[in-house]
Protein backbone atom coordinates (compact mmCIF):
# COMPACT_ATOMS: atom_id res chain seq x y z
CA UNK A 1 0.00 0.00 0.00
CA UNK A 2 1.81 3.28 -0.70
CA UNK A 3 1.63 6.10 1.67
CA UNK A 4 -1.23 8.62 0.65
CA UNK A 5 -3.16 5.13 0.75
CA UNK A 6 -1.94 4.27 4.63
CA UNK A 7 -2.82 8.19 4.88
CA UNK A 8 -6.38 7.33 3.82
CA UNK A 9 -6.72 4.36 6.00
CA UNK A 10 -5.34 5.92 8.81
CA UNK A 11 -7.83 9.16 8.98
CA UNK A 12 -11.00 7.17 8.92
CA UNK A 13 -10.59 6.97 12.97
CA UNK A 14 -9.90 10.35 12.82
CA UNK A 15 -13.01 11.22 10.65
CA UNK A 16 -14.89 9.06 13.08
CA UNK A 17 -14.42 11.24 15.50
CA UNK A 18 -15.14 14.48 13.50
CA UNK A 19 -17.69 13.58 11.19
CA UNK A 20 -21.28 15.68 12.58
CA UNK A 21 -23.90 13.19 13.56
CA UNK A 22 -26.79 15.39 13.16
CA UNK A 23 -25.93 16.15 9.42
CA UNK A 24 -25.48 12.03 9.02
CA UNK A 25 -28.78 11.88 10.80
CA UNK A 26 -30.52 14.39 8.46
CA UNK A 27 -28.95 11.97 5.59
CA UNK A 28 -30.17 8.78 6.78
CA UNK A 29 -33.35 10.21 7.48
CA UNK A 30 -33.84 11.05 4.05
CA UNK A 31 -32.62 8.70 2.23
CA UNK A 32 -34.89 5.85 4.32
CA UNK A 33 -37.44 5.47 2.03
CA UNK A 34 -35.35 4.92 -0.72
CA UNK A 35 -34.70 1.52 -1.18
CA UNK A 36 -31.41 0.75 -2.97
CA UNK A 37 -30.30 4.38 -3.58
CA UNK A 38 -27.79 5.17 -6.29
CA UNK A 39 -24.71 7.01 -4.88
CA UNK A 40 -21.99 8.62 -6.48
CA UNK A 41 -18.73 8.90 -4.58
CA UNK A 42 -16.59 11.37 -6.77
CA UNK A 43 -12.48 11.22 -4.91
CA UNK A 44 -13.59 7.99 -3.06
CA UNK A 45 -10.29 7.24 -2.45
CA UNK A 46 -9.58 3.59 -0.84
CA UNK A 47 -13.67 3.89 -0.36
CA UNK A 48 -13.50 4.21 3.71
CA UNK A 49 -16.37 6.62 3.30
CA UNK A 50 -19.06 4.27 1.87
CA UNK A 51 -17.62 1.57 4.76
CA UNK A 52 -18.63 4.20 7.27
CA UNK A 53 -22.06 4.49 5.46
CA UNK A 54 -22.94 1.33 6.01
CA UNK A 55 -21.42 0.47 9.11
CA UNK A 56 -23.09 3.18 10.85
CA UNK A 57 -26.64 2.40 8.95
CA UNK A 58 -26.76 5.48 7.16
CA UNK A 59 -27.61 3.79 4.28
CA UNK A 60 -28.00 0.18 3.38
CA UNK A 61 -27.73 -1.99 0.25
CA UNK A 62 -26.29 1.08 -2.17
CA UNK A 63 -26.04 1.01 -5.37
CA UNK A 64 -22.59 2.54 -5.27
CA UNK A 65 -20.35 4.41 -8.02
CA UNK A 66 -17.00 5.13 -6.89
CA UNK A 67 -15.07 7.70 -9.08
CA UNK A 68 -11.51 8.30 -8.73
CA UNK A 69 -8.89 9.34 -11.08
CA UNK A 70 -5.89 7.67 -9.00
CA UNK A 71 -6.01 3.50 -10.37
CA UNK A 72 -4.13 2.35 -7.60
CA UNK A 73 -6.50 3.91 -4.80
CA UNK A 74 -9.31 2.96 -7.22
CA UNK A 75 -7.86 -0.77 -7.29
CA UNK A 76 -7.78 -0.41 -2.95
CA UNK A 77 -11.45 0.52 -3.00
CA UNK A 78 -12.52 -2.68 -5.13
CA UNK A 79 -10.81 -5.10 -3.24
CA UNK A 80 -12.15 -3.46 0.35
CA UNK A 81 -15.86 -3.30 -1.06
CA UNK A 82 -16.19 -5.85 -3.71
CA UNK A 83 -18.72 -8.41 -2.58
CA UNK A 84 -20.13 -5.82 0.29
CA UNK A 85 -22.22 -4.37 -1.72
CA UNK A 86 -23.30 -3.89 -5.91
CA UNK A 87 -20.41 -1.36 -6.97
CA UNK A 88 -18.69 -0.10 -9.75
CA UNK A 89 -15.41 1.70 -9.56
CA UNK A 90 -14.75 3.87 -12.41
CA UNK A 91 -10.88 5.41 -13.10
CA UNK A 92 -12.18 9.16 -14.07
CA UNK A 93 -11.90 12.23 -13.37
CA UNK A 94 -14.70 14.33 -12.32
CA UNK A 95 -15.37 16.44 -15.63
CA UNK A 96 -14.81 13.50 -17.60
CA UNK A 97 -17.59 11.37 -15.46
CA UNK A 98 -19.87 14.73 -15.75
CA UNK A 99 -19.57 15.10 -19.41
CA UNK A 100 -21.03 12.04 -20.04
CA UNK A 101 -24.67 12.51 -20.61
CA UNK A 102 -25.55 8.99 -19.08
CA UNK A 103 -23.89 9.98 -15.60
CA UNK A 104 -26.18 13.78 -15.71
CA UNK A 105 -29.22 13.35 -13.18
CA UNK A 106 -28.36 9.68 -12.65
CA UNK A 107 -27.93 9.37 -8.60
CA UNK A 108 -30.17 9.24 -5.54
CA UNK A 109 -26.94 10.82 -3.39
CA UNK A 110 -23.62 12.47 -4.50
CA UNK A 111 -20.87 12.45 -2.00
CA UNK A 112 -17.50 14.32 -2.24
CA UNK A 113 -15.50 13.62 1.00
CA UNK A 114 -12.67 15.53 1.77
CA UNK A 115 -12.33 16.62 -2.10
CA UNK A 116 -14.00 20.17 -2.49
CA UNK A 117 -10.99 22.20 -1.15
CA UNK A 118 -8.78 20.55 -3.71
CA UNK A 119 -10.30 21.07 -6.64
CA UNK A 120 -11.33 24.40 -8.05
CA UNK A 121 -14.73 25.17 -6.17
CA UNK A 122 -17.09 26.52 -9.06
CA UNK A 123 -16.59 24.02 -11.92
CA UNK A 124 -16.56 21.20 -9.08
CA UNK A 125 -19.93 21.81 -7.70
CA UNK A 126 -21.47 22.61 -11.28
CA UNK A 127 -20.59 18.90 -12.19
CA UNK A 128 -21.60 16.88 -8.89
CA UNK A 129 -24.62 19.18 -8.85
CA UNK A 130 -25.46 17.80 -11.91
CA UNK A 131 -24.91 14.24 -11.44
CA UNK A 132 -28.00 14.54 -9.02
CA UNK A 133 -31.68 13.86 -10.10
CA UNK A 134 -33.63 16.86 -9.13
CA UNK A 135 -34.60 15.85 -5.33
CA UNK A 136 -31.18 14.32 -4.48
CA UNK A 137 -28.99 15.02 -2.28
CA UNK A 138 -25.48 16.40 -2.01
CA UNK A 139 -22.98 15.20 1.14
CA UNK A 140 -19.80 17.26 1.03
CA UNK A 141 -18.18 16.32 4.63
CA UNK A 142 -14.69 17.15 5.53
CA UNK A 143 -14.46 20.48 3.25
CA UNK A 144 -11.15 21.93 5.09
CA UNK A 145 -11.71 25.80 5.78
CA UNK A 146 -8.96 27.12 6.20
CA UNK A 147 -7.79 27.45 10.13
CA UNK A 148 -4.86 25.06 10.89
CA UNK A 149 -3.75 24.77 14.57
CA UNK A 150 -0.82 22.93 15.67
CA UNK A 151 0.36 23.20 19.46
CA UNK A 152 2.68 23.83 21.33
CA UNK A 153 2.98 26.69 19.39
CA UNK A 154 5.85 27.22 17.40
CA UNK A 155 7.37 30.72 16.31
CA UNK A 156 7.39 29.16 12.74
CA UNK A 157 3.77 28.51 12.30
CA UNK A 158 2.44 31.64 11.42
CA UNK A 159 4.61 32.06 8.33
CA UNK A 160 4.61 27.98 7.54
CA UNK A 161 0.75 27.35 7.58
CA UNK A 162 0.14 30.98 5.71
CA UNK A 163 2.54 29.55 2.53
CA UNK A 164 0.43 26.27 3.50
CA UNK A 165 -2.69 27.71 3.03
CA UNK A 166 -1.86 29.47 0.49
CA UNK A 167 -1.00 26.11 -1.72
CA UNK A 168 -4.60 25.17 -1.78
CA UNK A 169 -8.10 25.90 -3.13
CA UNK A 170 -8.40 28.15 -5.93
CA UNK A 171 -6.37 31.28 -5.74
CA UNK A 172 -4.71 30.89 -2.68
CA UNK A 173 -7.95 30.76 -0.85
CA UNK A 174 -8.13 27.86 1.69
CA UNK A 175 -11.22 28.94 3.21
CA UNK A 176 -13.28 26.44 0.96
CA UNK A 177 -15.84 25.21 3.79
CA UNK A 178 -17.41 29.07 4.34
CA UNK A 179 -17.43 29.75 0.19
CA UNK A 180 -19.14 26.62 -0.11
CA UNK A 181 -22.22 27.68 1.23
CA UNK A 182 -22.28 31.23 -0.82
CA UNK A 183 -20.99 29.18 -4.11
CA UNK A 184 -24.11 26.62 -3.30
CA UNK A 185 -26.34 29.70 -3.68
CA UNK A 186 -25.74 29.83 -7.37
CA UNK A 187 -26.67 26.32 -8.02
CA UNK A 188 -30.51 24.87 -8.12
CA UNK A 189 -30.25 23.37 -4.44
CA UNK A 190 -31.32 24.08 -1.06
CA UNK A 191 -28.98 23.94 1.34
CA UNK A 192 -30.15 21.36 4.52
CA UNK A 193 -27.13 21.03 6.83
CA UNK A 194 -24.04 22.89 8.01
CA UNK A 195 -21.44 21.88 11.02
CA UNK A 196 -18.29 21.74 11.97
CA UNK A 197 -16.42 19.12 11.69
CA UNK A 198 -12.66 19.94 12.79
CA UNK A 199 -10.08 16.68 13.25
CA UNK A 200 -9.20 17.41 16.50
CA UNK A 201 -5.86 14.92 16.50
CA UNK A 202 -4.44 14.06 20.45
CA UNK A 203 -2.65 11.80 22.17
CA UNK A 204 -3.84 9.85 25.07
CA UNK A 205 -1.32 8.94 27.64
CA UNK A 206 1.15 9.65 25.81
CA UNK A 207 0.29 7.87 22.46
CA UNK A 208 -1.51 8.16 19.57
CA UNK A 209 -5.20 6.22 18.94
CA UNK A 210 -5.00 3.48 16.47
CA UNK A 211 -2.43 5.04 13.45
CA UNK A 212 -3.17 8.07 14.01
CA UNK A 213 0.75 8.80 14.56
CA UNK A 214 0.95 8.00 10.99
CA UNK A 215 -1.91 10.26 10.40
CA UNK A 216 0.21 13.50 11.54
CA UNK A 217 3.63 12.44 10.52
CA UNK A 218 1.65 12.25 6.50
CA UNK A 219 0.16 15.77 7.52
CA UNK A 220 3.67 17.26 8.57
CA UNK A 221 5.50 16.13 5.67
CA UNK A 222 2.26 17.16 3.16
CA UNK A 223 3.26 20.64 5.21
CA UNK A 224 6.67 20.23 4.35
CA UNK A 225 6.90 19.20 1.02
CA UNK A 226 4.33 21.80 0.10
CA UNK A 227 6.38 24.89 1.92
CA UNK A 228 9.82 23.72 1.06
CA UNK A 229 13.03 23.29 2.76
CA UNK A 230 12.25 26.76 4.89
CA UNK A 231 10.01 24.84 6.73
CA UNK A 232 12.60 21.74 7.95
CA UNK A 233 13.16 22.96 11.33
CA UNK A 234 9.65 22.99 11.87
CA UNK A 235 8.79 19.76 10.75
CA UNK A 236 11.65 17.91 13.00
CA UNK A 237 9.78 19.68 15.58
CA UNK A 238 7.06 18.76 15.06
CA UNK A 239 7.72 15.40 14.44
CA UNK A 240 9.72 14.90 17.97
CA UNK A 241 6.66 16.28 19.56
CA UNK A 242 4.70 13.10 17.72
CA UNK A 243 6.87 10.58 19.16
CA UNK A 244 6.70 12.47 22.67
CA UNK A 245 3.36 11.83 22.19
CA UNK A 246 2.97 15.91 22.48
CA UNK A 247 1.47 17.24 19.51
CA UNK A 248 -1.97 18.51 19.34
CA UNK A 249 -3.48 19.27 16.00
CA UNK A 250 -6.94 21.09 14.94
CA UNK A 251 -7.64 21.74 11.68
CA UNK A 252 -11.37 23.18 10.93
CA UNK A 253 -13.70 21.73 8.32
CA UNK A 254 -17.32 21.80 7.82
CA UNK A 255 -19.61 19.19 6.82
CA UNK A 256 -22.78 20.36 4.20
CA UNK A 257 -25.85 18.54 3.06
CA UNK A 258 -28.29 20.00 0.22
CA UNK A 259 -30.69 18.57 -1.62
CA UNK A 260 -31.51 19.69 -5.49
CA UNK A 261 -34.30 21.37 -6.35
C1 LIG B 1 -8.26 13.93 0.26
S1 LIG B 1 -8.63 12.52 -0.71
C2 LIG B 1 -10.15 11.95 0.01
C3 LIG B 1 -10.47 10.52 -0.35
C4 LIG B 1 -11.75 9.97 0.30
N1 LIG B 1 -12.94 10.70 -0.12
C5 LIG B 1 -11.59 9.99 1.79
O1 LIG B 1 -12.03 10.95 2.43
O2 LIG B 1 -10.99 9.05 2.34
C6 LIG B 1 -9.20 13.20 -2.24
C7 LIG B 1 -9.37 12.14 -3.32
O3 LIG B 1 -9.92 12.72 -4.50
C8 LIG B 1 -9.23 12.24 -5.65
N2 LIG B 1 -9.40 13.30 -6.66
C9 LIG B 1 -8.86 14.53 -6.63
N3 LIG B 1 -9.28 15.26 -7.67
C10 LIG B 1 -10.14 14.48 -8.37
C11 LIG B 1 -10.91 14.67 -9.56
N4 LIG B 1 -10.87 15.82 -10.18
N5 LIG B 1 -11.66 13.65 -10.00
C12 LIG B 1 -11.70 12.46 -9.32
N6 LIG B 1 -10.99 12.21 -8.19
C13 LIG B 1 -10.22 13.22 -7.72
C14 LIG B 1 -7.81 12.01 -5.17
O4 LIG B 1 -7.13 11.06 -5.97
C15 LIG B 1 -8.04 11.51 -3.76
O5 LIG B 1 -8.19 10.12 -3.70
Amino acid sequence: MNAFAHYLEAKRTVDDRALDRRVLETLRRRLENTAEPSIADVGAGIGTGIERLLDWQVVTQPTYTAIEHDSDLLATARARLEGRINAEFIASTLTDFAADGENLARFDLVIAHALLDIVELTPALNNLVSLAHPGGLLYFPITFDGETIFEPVHADDATILSRYHASMGEIGDSKTGRKLFHALEEEPVDVLELASSDWIVFPINGSYPNDEAFFLRFVVEMVEQTVGESAGSWASTRRQQIEQGRLLYIAHQIDCLAQKR
